[in-house]
């Protein structure tokens, strides 16, 4: 009979049923010699191949072997299974080697993310801030108006902003959490000394950027604080943090709700300082962004900044922790790959 491809599904078809079928090893031995044995009906269509144009027999040559290979794997599959149940049944129990080692649970462990949050919180916590929460999804007056970016303010560009359609109109996922710097103060009169720990999201992705991604902000508002106490504040927590001899730098910068304001970079890691792609070859990886509270937000939260004055930072935590293992890609922490995150 002539070999066509259809011919041959229908003999793999047939074969799985039989197989699938078959109640003992003869059976199944059986449903082997009839469609993929020696003499079996797929083997003779091999055989004649010889007789078909060359087109013809690379099609069904190749239809023919990959039928036959997957009927071979499944009778050894319930060859192994039939014997297996004819053993039980014979023994009347299933084997059970009690010298096999047991196996181990494989203790999991905290996200290396969580685990950096958790020592920055901790490290604050013993200088005395309390910790803070908001909202992921924030208002527009919140994320920025209260903070001193009024509607089409170009400070606003700088937070590739991503915006829920609502009625109000009004939402955002929160880019930095400096909203909580606002809510705090509405609802407590200085002295304020808080962290707000938290995910926040931009539309940007690269090595050294995620869509979404951690802060920690700080706050502290009471009589007569100084830029001297902001900085003798991150140099501590830098200190407590990647340990003492880090070089740290405090460059002068712009955020709308600090004046003045500042950028800390720490040493690049990766390069020491040399240079490499991590650091955009300037040997210096930026953490955080601080600075003096701006008179203008202490106005929205009804603060008398003659009064009062304050200092804010707000720190990324991914940065902290690829600074802290030597990473260079921001992605790994994101792709939930079990070989690198048991490393941790
Ligand atoms: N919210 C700023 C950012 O995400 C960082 C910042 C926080 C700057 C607090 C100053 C004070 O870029």
């Amino acid at each position: 009979m002539p070999g066509t491809p259809e011919r041959i599904e229908r003999l793999r078809s047939e074969g799985l049923a039989a197989l699938a079928a078959a109640r003992n090893e003869s059976e199944l031995l059986d449903a082997k010699g009839r469609y993929f044995g020696k003499k079996g009906a797929i083997s003779e269509i091999l055989k004649g191949i010889g007789a078909l144009s060359a087109e013809e027999r690379k099609a069904v040559g190749a239809e023919a072997n990959r039928a036959r290979a997957e009927l071979e794997s499944v009778f050894d599959e319930r060859l192994a299974a039939i014997r297996e149940q004819e053993r039980i049944s014979r023994e009347g129990v299933e084997r059970l080697d009690v010298t096999l080692p047991g196996r181990r649970e494989a203790p999991g462990h905290r996200h290396p993310i969580s685990q950096t949050m958790a020592d920055i919180i901790s490290v604050f916590r013993r200088l005395g801030f309390s910790v803070q929460g908001g909202p992921d999804v924030e208002k527009d007056y919140y994320n920025f108006e209260a903070l001193n970016f009024p509607p089409e303010h170009p400070a606003r560009d700088m937070q590739d902003t991503f915006y829920i359609e609502s009625e109000a109109g009004d939402l955002v996922l929160r880019t930095h959490t400096s909203p909580i710097q606002i809510r705090t103060m509405e609802k407590t009169r200085p002295p304020v000394r808080i962290i707000a720990p938290g995910a926040v999201y931009r539309s940007d992705s690269d090595i050294t950027h995620s869509p979404m991604f951690h802060q920690v902000e700080g706050l502290a508002v009471d009589t007569g604080i100084t830029m001297g106490d902001l900085k003798g504040l991150l140099t501590e927590f830098c200190r407590m943090t990647f340990g003492p001899g880090k070089p740290l730098r405090f460059r002068p910068s712009y955020f709308p709700f600090t004046e003045p304001s500042a950028e800390v970079d720490i040493q690049c890691v990766i390069c020491l300082g040399r240079g490499c792609r991590v650091c955009k070859d300037s040997g210096w990886l930026e953490i955080l962004g601080a600075g003096m509270v701006d008179p203008s937000v202490f106005g929205f939260v009804g603060y008398d900044p003659e009064e009062y004055s304050g200092f804010a930072f707000g720190m990324g935590v991914e940065r902290i922790a690829m600074l802290r293992h030597g990473i260079s890609d921001i992605r790994l922490f994101f792709e939930n790959d079990i070989r690198f995150l048991s490393q941790f």
